[in-house]
């Protein structure tokens, strides 16, 4: 069995697995070259050749456990026909919602636009560099889809005032979101996928109706996951209560952030867990780095435990420090 599925499944506790968010992108050389010849990111995501030497770059380089899919969450709302485009030092920026347009879409018209994430995933279950390693599928959680769906840009500085006000295109497009995020989920297992995450990035943002935008849609998606026989982390980033979400949706293993109580974690986690440490700790020194890593490593000892970040690695960072990392994971 592969290794994350061993923990998950198994809940083995003698590996500690390890693979980072991110692990393809911005802090490696060999990334930067290729994405300055591509300027354009949604279509090099749906370039399933380059897609796939991104895919593999980290895997070549470091002994990971798990190679995760270089493409976006972005991905499901540029199916849907909203426009997407990524803007140098700005982040993403999406254009109008038609929703009638949207409201006619059908299975067949969705999958045709992401076809190449697909055939990403069928090249890249046979690669030599993958064997007795997980392939990562992903999609964003419904609640953070909306939230770029709504606000067009980054909520970076809060949400846009008049977000909640149009309730009929928030209830339409929950709906539609469930219905395609299943079809994304689906399309990606068929295709090679050996476990699913769910980023909802902007958790954290939400403050009241949490049944609404939190645990119903991702409840509804991750038995989805299962019915079909896969595996399902979520990354609910920021969130506060990470007992009443896992007790709630019942994922697979659950993705903690870097500011989640460890303490209260191991007391009141009862599922596999994956993640945790700061990111910025890749950007201090080796010695920071190992007594962080070790932290994480000893606390979870006699747990099923997936190493990861926090959240992604960060464009700075020194692909020597996440060498030493991965070593220091592998040696422990
Ligand atoms: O290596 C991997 O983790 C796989 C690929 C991956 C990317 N995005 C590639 C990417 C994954 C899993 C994502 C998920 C994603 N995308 C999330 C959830 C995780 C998180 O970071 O909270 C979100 C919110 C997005 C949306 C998104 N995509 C943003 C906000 C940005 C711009 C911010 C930034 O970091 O520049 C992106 C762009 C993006 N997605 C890059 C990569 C490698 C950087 C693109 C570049 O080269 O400019």
């Amino acid at each position: 069995m592969t290794p994350i599925k061993e923990c998950l499944i198994n809940k083995s506790t003698r590996h500690k697995p390890i693979w980072l968010m991110r692990q393809a992108g911005r802090y490696l050389p060999e990334f930067r070259d290729i994405r300055k010849e591509n300027p354009n990111f949604i279509e090099l995501c749906l370039n399933e050749e380059l897609s796939e030497v991104i895919t593999l770059q980290p895997i070549k380089r470091f002994d990971l456990d798990a190679a995760i899919i270089f493409s976006d969450i972005l991905m499901v709302p540029f199916g849907l026909g909203q426009n997407v485009e990524f803007k140098k030092n700005l982040g993403p920026q999406l254009g109008g919602i038609d929703i009638d347009k949207i409201l006619l879409l059908d299975d067949e018209g969705f999958s045709k636009k992401l076809l190449p994430v697909y055939k990403l995933l069928k090249n890249l279950k046979n690669s030599p560099d993958l064997i007795n390693k997980d392939l990562i599928g992903f999609v964003g959680a419904p609640w953070t889809l909306l939230v770029y769906m709504i606000n067009k840009v980054s909520p970076k500085n809060g949400l846009v005032k008049n977000f909640f006000k149009d309730e009929g295109l928030i209830r339409n497009l929950l709906s539609i979101l469930d219905k395609f995020i299943k079809l994304h989920i689906k399309n990606q297992i068929e295709a090679g996928a050996t476990v699913i995450q769910i980023f909802d990035s902007w958790a954290g943002l939400i403050q009241n109706d949490f049944e609404k935008y939190l645990y119903e849609p991702t409840t509804s998606l991750v038995e989805y996951t299962k019915s079909l026989g896969s595996s399902v982390i979520c990354f609910p980033r920021n969130i506060k209560n990470y007992q009443t979400y896992c007790e709630t949706i019942k994922p697979d293993a659950i993705n903690i952030d870097y500011n989640a109580n460890l303490e209260n974690i191991f007391n009141n986690i009862k599922i596999p867990i994956q993640g945790g440490m700061n990111p910025e700790i890749l950007l201090s020194d080796k010695k920071t780095l190992k007594n962080e890593t070790k932290k994480y490593l000893d606390i979870f000892k006699d747990r099923p435990y997936i190493f990861n970040l926090g959240h992604g690695i960060l464009p700075n960072t020194d692909p020597n420090m996440v060498d030493y990392l991965v070593k220091m994971v592998k040696d422990y």
